[in-house]
């Protein structure tokens, strides 16, 4: 196979790592398939459908976390990471889930949560036991509180999940004591990365997972873990940080500093200690897309999430701005940039491109009266095509192949931490999936259980996006994505490599080859635009008639036989 490095200069000849272009496709384990009737999906049913994930056509799976846990945060409260929490299985489980997706020849990326640990982890436990400057409490942040009594907070950073970032614990003899850092839930303690324990414990756990024959690791948070020591007040930052969503991380002291490199360094030289490509892809929520591109630097990890794509409004001038800025980036440093339209913690592309309001705005999150859900999937089918015809690996979150959308359960139902502090959640994009049948739980759960035993209840709605309802439609988003990843796989243009965008720049267009023989248009401009005379549709998001592609829409053509439009 020949395929094209990351600067698209010289073409190399060998088969590129796997996950330069590979398409992962995101298991949030919970709400993908229940194989023992408790209403939560797990390893087992995880495993009864991989055969699905297969005829998709995706390279891997990237499984949210599945270890012990109080559940607290849906499993990023990490108490055992050693061990899967008995909701989802066991290690046999585990170990048979990575032989039945290598069989396939489907990969498998585990997720690891270096930030924080969950407050029931051991070490924890033995901190709060232990005595203010011991080695308990030196693998977190503990602190003397400020005041007179150590009544006020070490200091003013903010939790993501609203809030202060300190809890003050009682000392061992029940009176109040020191205070401690999260810089999420009060029951998730950040880690202290300047202690060696730490480090040494986090390389262990990477070896474990290496060894059981894990393909690559998503790091959870891979932007916070070091902080400045010093600790110092983030002043008039403080207030904007909680309504900043992501916020600046420029010159931060807990997040993106310069000294995480030393972590990923070494991490990267575990990883390549394996055979077989083991991979990272960093969760780093950062300012700019060169910071982001610091992560891949030399000798550091392989690939990181592009969130700058995910934020991006519907807007052919954003979408080009992203794209540009990093294809420039990660090709400084050789690195293949990632696509990402949707994930576990954002609300689902339909409901967020069919807003009337047409921004990412999660703090509107879920079925707000605004939502224009023809729209948002007449958008989410376009978004997807252009997705997968970017150059380098792309990630599909479970259900954007259904088209589904967010439904945010009732108040007595929400499951999210952060709706507690923030009063927003996270459940609308976290609805368990629809596989079969025309009523609530379609299928979810085998053996079966009553609609109401399901973890988060899902819409009647749904009865017309199952998997198997989609199977039998041409025109379902199903049968769009499926056809996307076959073609992908099969044109030598696609995946990684470079594109070129086409000139004329047409306004709200976004038009770009990639060689052999490929262009992509996607039309956000309003109107219907006219595609190139006597091109060869390969595939589009809605029929294409009379050489006109409608607003909202994309298709991929043949780019050989092209003239200018
Ligand atoms: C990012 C994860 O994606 C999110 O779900 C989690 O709440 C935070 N990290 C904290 O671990
Ligand atoms: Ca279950």
């Amino acid at each position: 196979m020949q395929v094209t490095g990351a600067t698209g200069s010289e073409p190399v000849h060998r088969r590129a790592a796997w996950w330069r272009d590979a398409v992962v496709y995101q298991v949030y384990i919970r709400s993908f398939a229940d194989g023992n009737g408790d209403g939560i999906g797990d390893i087992a049913g995880l495993r009864t459908r991989l055969r699905y994930l297969a005829d998709l056509g995706v390279d891997a799976i990237w499984v949210n976390p599945w270890y012990r846990s109080p559940m607290v945060d849906g499993g990023y409260d990490v108490a055992d990471y050693r061990a899967i929490d008995e909701l989802f299985g066991d290690l046999d489980d585990a170990d048979a889930l990575i032989a039945d997706c290598h069989a396939l020849g489907i990969r498998v990326i585990a997720d690891i949560v270096p930030n924080h640990t969950s407050a029931m982890h051991r070490w924890f436990q033995d901190a709060l036991r232990a005595a203010p400057g011991s080695p308990e409490r030196a693998r977190y942040w503990f602190r003397r509180g400020r005041g007179l009594e150590g009544e006020l907070p070490p200091n003013d950073w903010r939790s993501r999940f609203g809030g202060s970032a300190w809890t003050r614990v009682n000392d061992p003899d029940g009176r109040p004591g020191e205070w401690y850092l999260h810089l999420f839930d009060a029951q998730q303690p950040d880690l202290n990365w300047e202690n060696s324990e730490v480090r040494l414990e986090f390389e262990a756990i990477l070896r474990f997972w290496l060894d059981r024959g894990i393909d690559g690791l998503r790091i959870d948070v891979a932007h916070g873990l070091i902080k400045d020591p010093s600790l110092p007040d983030l002043g008039e930052r403080a207030a904007s940080e909680e309504l900043q969503a992501p916020p600046n991380t420029i010159d931060h002291p807990h997040w993106d500093r310069d000294e995480l490199a030393g972590i990923y360094r070494r991490w990267r030289q575990i990883a390549d200690e394996y055979p077989g490509d083991r991979m990272f892809v960093a969760e780093a929520w950062v300012t700019s897309s060169d910071r982001l591109a610091r992560y891949l630097d030399d000798g550091l990890l392989h690939t990181a999430f592009n969130f700058h794509f995910l934020t991006c409004k519907w807007s052919a001038q954003e979408f080009r701005g992203a794209i540009d800025t990093t294809l420039n980036s990660h090709s400084l440093v050789g690195a293949p940039p990632t696509w990402v339209l949707a994930n576990h913690d954002e609300p689902r592309y339909v409901t967020r491109m069919g807003r009337s309001d047409r921004i990412r705005q999660a703090e509107e999150h879920a079925q707000s009266p605004g939502v224009d859900l023809a729209l948002g999937t007449r958008r989410a089918r376009a978004a997807a095509l252009l997705l997968l015809a970017l150059p380098g690996s792309a990630y599909v979150y479970q259900g954007e192949e259904l088209g589904l959308w967010d439904v945010e359960p009732g108040v007595g139902q929400i499951q999210d931490p952060a709706f507690a502090r923030t009063g927003r959640t996270r459940d609308g994009c976290r609805i368990p999936l629809p596989w079969s049948g025309d009523r609530a739980p379609f299928a979810f759960s085998q053996p079966p259980v009553a609609a109401d035993d399901v973890w988060l209840p899902q819409p009647a709605a749904w009865s017309d996006l199952t998997v198997s309802a989609q199977l039998t439609s041409q025109h379902s988003m199903l049968a769009l994505y499926r056809a996307a990843l076959e073609l992908r796989r099969q044109h030598p243009a696609l995946g990684d490599g470079t594109l070129d965008w086409c000139e004329p720049h047409r306004p709200g267009v976004l038009e770009f080859t990639r060689a052999p023989g490929f262009r992509c248009v996607v039309n956000l401009s309003g109107d219907p635009i006219e595609l190139p005379a006597g091109a060869n549709v390969l595939l589009s998001s809605v029929a294409v008639a009379g050489g006109l592609l409608p607003p909202d829409a994309a298709a991929w053509l043949e780019a050989q036989r092209q003239s200018p439009v």
